[in-house]
């Protein structure tokens, strides 16, 4: 990683680095998020529509939930690995809310089938807790009938290598210090504050993906992206699924014999 790319992170930590970036893209006429804007989004997507919220409850409780009922949306489901929260519950019940609660890991098949099929899905915060974001962007994909509104924490991109990322886990405390976004009031980052903390599961933190690098996973995964709101340290995006969702279908055993015999036949399998 050169010099160059580390005080371009460095000043972009900085409140004023980071207003003034800002600045710049939305001159250049790029569109500049915030996590504020997740709230108008799910009222403009969830009107209407069957509505899920993938990692409701760390310190929101199933707001987005609540709100995409108010706003119109049924069969309003929030899912997570823990809870619900007294706060979740006691929301449910003095709005007499019909918001489901879902305890269950969203890249699991068991937790995806009692989802179900969702209109607009809903997923901030959880892409860069999960050590293989491709299979959670498969399975919101799976998911997804028509509007995915993702956000997620990025890293800047590295000039000269596009889809680049950073693995935290095992890092070492130096090269931690670069991702550590203390500077602009995150509290606690699991896995950069500190070490990796392997009993911590998907509270740690596990991939800095570079903003090109998360749009070709979600793209490769099986979305159109038709709108990115871009932060120094976070992407908020609205997709629509596409037609040709990434799947690799395993053939049946008679087939799969075939298809050995084809390769052999081909000579074109050698060890690499
Ligand atoms: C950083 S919090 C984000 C909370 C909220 N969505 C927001 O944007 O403010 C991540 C949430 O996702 C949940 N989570 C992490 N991995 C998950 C998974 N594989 N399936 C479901 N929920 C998950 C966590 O438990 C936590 O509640």
């Amino acid at each position: 990683m050169s010099l160059r790319y580390r005080l371009k992170v460095r000043l972009l930590k900085t409140r004023r680095g980071n207003l003034l970036w800002r600045h710049w893209r939305a001159r250049r006429g790029d569109t500049v998020g915030s996590y504020a804007d997740l709230a108008e989004y799910v009222r403009r997507f969830a009107p209407g529509n069957s509505f899920v919220d993938i990692g409701c409850m760390w310190g929101v409780n199933g707001d987005f939930a609540f709100l995409a009922e108010e706003a119109g949306a049924r069969a309003v489901k929030g899912v997570d690995v823990f809870g619900p929260t007294p706060e979740f519950e006691q929301k449910r019940h003095e709005r007499n809310s019909a918001v489901e609660f879902v305890l269950g890991d969203c890249t699991q098949p068991e937790t995806i089938g009692r989802i179900g099929a969702t209109d607009v899905v809903l997923c901030a915060g959880v892409l860069y807790h999960h050590p293989a974001p491709f299979d959670l962007l498969v399975a919101l994909r799976s998911l997804c009938r028509k509007t995915l509104i993702l956000r997620t924490s990025t890293i800047p991109e590295m000039p000269g290598v596009p889809n680049a990322a950073v693995f935290y886990p095992m890092l070492d405390a130096d090269h931690r210090a670069l991702w550590n976004l203390s500077s602009l009031g995150l509290l606690h980052q699991v896995g950069i504050s500190d070490a990796f903390e392997p009993q911590q599961g998907y509270g740690n933190w596990f991939w800095g993906l570079t903003p090109s690098a998360l749009r070709s996973l979600i793209e490769t995964a099986g979305f159109h992206v038709d709108h990115v709101a871009t932060e120094a340290f976070a992407q908020t995006l609205l997709c629509t699924p596409v037609e040709s969702a990434f799947r690799h279908e395993l053939p049946n055993p008679v087939q799969a014999q075939q298809v050995g015999a084809e390769v052999s036949a081909a000579g074109v399998a050698r060890p690499a």
